[in-house]
């Protein structure tokens, strides 16, 4: 079938030991499959686990069980089985992030920030810091703001930088948490333009959207999750009103 992406039967709890060891379930066994090019939005309520999933695709968290394919020009791996060496490395090939907030190295700009995301994906030198350039002004981030520390930045503005940098030499896997949360009418539409545009790339998109309108238009699937399991799947017509 092609697939960027195949997660089978993933789950995830945490053991709370400050609060005597109680537990939470995020995932209770999520299936999951993006292909080449397409676009698939996370939807349901607050505490669903929807960040979950996407945190551990990204290993910002280990999942308990599961499966989580990822296929690259080097075949398909099986990311939960990858050393945490192997996993940094195919993450900053491979994978693009956008959290819904930036956390960026002390003393480092935009910049830097979005040329050293694109490094990672193989461009090298002036090619990467040209590409970053090229993404920065796509976004609009103000030029003079390009070479100051990341963390004098507003918040919308942390989250263009964070944008560029997750999408800047296109991932093969481009996954979205509520990427366009903070962004002001015109910026949202910029950046919305930009994500459609790598889908049409071939980039595979998994993202959270918390705006219907933007899932609308940018997905051609949405997996609807409630309590750690996705309740429902289809297009997006068909199933927002579960969502909403
Ligand atoms: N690091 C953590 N430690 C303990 N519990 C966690 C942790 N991360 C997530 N959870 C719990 O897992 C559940 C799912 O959280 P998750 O962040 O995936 O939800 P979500 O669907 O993204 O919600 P939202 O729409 O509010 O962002 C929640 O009950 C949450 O409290
Ligand atoms: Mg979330």
């Amino acid at each position: 079938m092609n697939h960027i992406l195949a997660v089978r039967d993933l789950r995830k709890q945490f053991t709370l030991h400050t609060i005597d060891g109680r537990t939470v379930t995020s995932l209770r066994g999520v299936d999951v499959d993006v292909r080449a090019g397409e676009h698939v939005a996370l939807a349901g309520p607050s505490g669903a686990g929807k960040s979950s999933l996407l945190r551990c695709i990204h290993r910002s968290y280990l999942p308990d069980s599961g499966s989580i394919q990822l296929t690259t020009p080097d075949g398909t791996l099986e990311l939960t089985g990858l050393a945490d060496r192997e996993m940094a490395r195919v993450r900053g090939r491979e994978l693009g992030y956008v959290a819904q907030f930036l956390s960026a190295p002390p003393r480092t700009g935009p910049w830097e920030v979005v040329a050293a995301a694109a490094r990672r994906r193989g461009l090298s030198g002036d090619a990467a810091r040209d590409a970053a350039a090229d993404s920065l002004r796509r976004l609009a981030l103000d030029e003079a703001l390009w070479d100051v520390d990341c963390s004098v930045l507003s918040g919308g503005e942390r989250q263009r930088v964070n944008i560029a940098a997750g999408t800047v030499a296109p991932p093969r896997l481009l996954l979205l948490d509520e990427p366009v949360s903070a962004l002001d009418p015109d910026n949202r539409e910029r950046a919305l333009e930009l994500i459609a545009s790598l889908s049409a790339r071939g980039v595979a998109v998994l993202a959270v959207f918390h705006d219907l309108d933007a899932i609308c238009r940018l997905a051609s699937r949405v997996l609807v999750f409630a309590d750690g399991r996705i309740a429902a799947e289809g297009a997006p017509s068909d199933v927002l009103e579960v969502a909403a």
